[in-house]
């Protein structure tokens, strides 16, 4: 089920998730929901607060612009390793039409669980590994315009208040299909 996404400035957004106790059909289905949404949305990655649930789940497919990747679900995800460092110009799910370069790590290793609440490590690379931080940053109640200039960050808060207000009588699902930077997160 493709759910409603969170538009930023949102209380929510800021609030720090709690790590999943079990990974059980609920998770599951929260996954799959996040998973569905993200295709729904055009974007590559998605966390659980960006659909108003504060636990600590990702999803992340750079498959379209990354060789040799796939659908990952993360519950519980950690960044145990994190080095080299690069630029990349990130968007997101929650503040459409924005793109702004953000400094990153350039890989990382991440440790999470699967969705059978397996634990895995991968080590990440490129796109992926930006959005296993940009994903991982949201969970701590960070979006990728707090690692901007705050005239910066004013400058995208007027515009999103502004398509907020525009798109006032329609659903949250429908400001979601403003259209997206092609990296959206
Ligand atoms: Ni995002």
């Amino acid at each position: 089920m493709v759910r409603d996404i969170i538009i930023w400035p949102d209380p929510l957004l800021k609030q720090k998730s709690v790590p999943v106790d079990k990974v059980d059909d609920g998770i599951r289905r929260l996954l799959d929901d996040m998973s569905e949404t993200m295709y729904a949305a055009d974007g590559v990655g998605l966390a659980a607060p960006q659909v108003g649930v504060l636990k600590r789940c990702i999803v992340i497919d750079t498959s379209p612009r990354q060789e040799g990747q796939k659908l990952l679900h993360f519950v519980n995800p950690v960044i145990v390793r994190a080095e080299g460092e690069t630029t990349y110009t990130e968007g997101c799910l929650s503040i459409p039409g924005e793109a702004e370069d953000v400094d990153r790590f350039a890989t990382v290793r991440v440790r999470a669980l699967d969705r059978s609440g397996k634990e895995f490590e991968i080590e990440a690379d490129e796109l992926l590994a930006i959005a296993v931080q940009h994903e991982t940053d949201h969970l701590q109640g960070t979006v990728f315009v707090d690692h901007l200039s705050s005239l910066k960050r004013e400058l995208i808060r007027r515009r999103m208040k502004k398509l907020k207000a525009e798109h006032a009588s329609e659903t949250p699902g429908e400001v979601k299909k403003a259209p997206q930077h092609r990296s959206a997160l």
